[in-house]
């Protein structure tokens, strides 16, 4: 990886990727997304559970641009390999939080086939929430397979492998700034 936080063509590992979408759009999407739970959560405390490690980018902006009280938590799961997903999905980290009678919101980088957002959708319905809504940054609805409403979606993409903003490509990549799509020869 080299010059990354110039916006043009970059190379991680055996791969090139090209500039896609701007800090500042992810911005502007954000805050349209976190006014919109606000609105529903006014009069209560919901608490954010983020999927670790590519939400860090996305849920630590998220959480600047909530007007509200809220909590969070967090927990790991892992399902990807390169840039297939293996379409198992492991838990890492389980959430060290009660959530019994908690509106629960939660917080993915992507959602591209639905594997890991249902295996942790079974998780957290086992907790005794009040209720569980789904918050993603990205959304591939080409790649989506499952039937789970998807209650916020920030930007919806083709399906294309995404590197930057918490996302990366086999360990890198995750500290840039901007999302940035891989080249693929037409
Ligand atoms: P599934 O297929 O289970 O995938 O919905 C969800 C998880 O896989 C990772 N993922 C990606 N990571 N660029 C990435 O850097 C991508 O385009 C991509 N698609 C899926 C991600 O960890 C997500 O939580
Ligand atoms: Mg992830």
């Amino acid at each position: 990886m080299d010059e990354s936080y110039l916006m043009h063509e970059i190379k991680i590992h055996d791969k090139v990727f090209i500039p896609y979408i701007t800090f500042e759009e992810i911005d502007y999407a954000i805050k349209r997304m976190a006014n919109t739970i606000y609105e529903e959560h006014k009069n209560d405390v919901p608490v954010f559970v983020g999927v670790l490690n590519g939400v860090v980018m996305f849920m630590s902006d998220f959480l600047k641009r909530y007007p509200g009280e809220c909590e969070i938590s967090f927990l790991k799961l892992k399902s990807y390999e390169g840039t297939e997903s293996t379409g198992k999905v492991e838990i890492v980290m389980d959430i060290p939080m009660d959530l019994t009678g908690r509106h629960v919101i939660i917080m993915e980088d992507i959602i591209d086939t639905g594997n890991t957002l249902q295996e942790l959708y079974r998780i957290l319905d086992t907790k005794n929430t009040k209720s569980i809504k789904i918050a993603t940054l990205l959304y591939k609805p080409e790649a989506y397979k499952k039937n789970l409403n998807i209650d916020l979606i920030a930007l919806t993409i083709p399906d294309k492998f995404v590197v930057g903003y918490g996302l990366d490509y086999d360990g890198l990549g995750r500290n840039l700034p901007d999302i940035y799509q891989i080249k693929t020869e037409e």
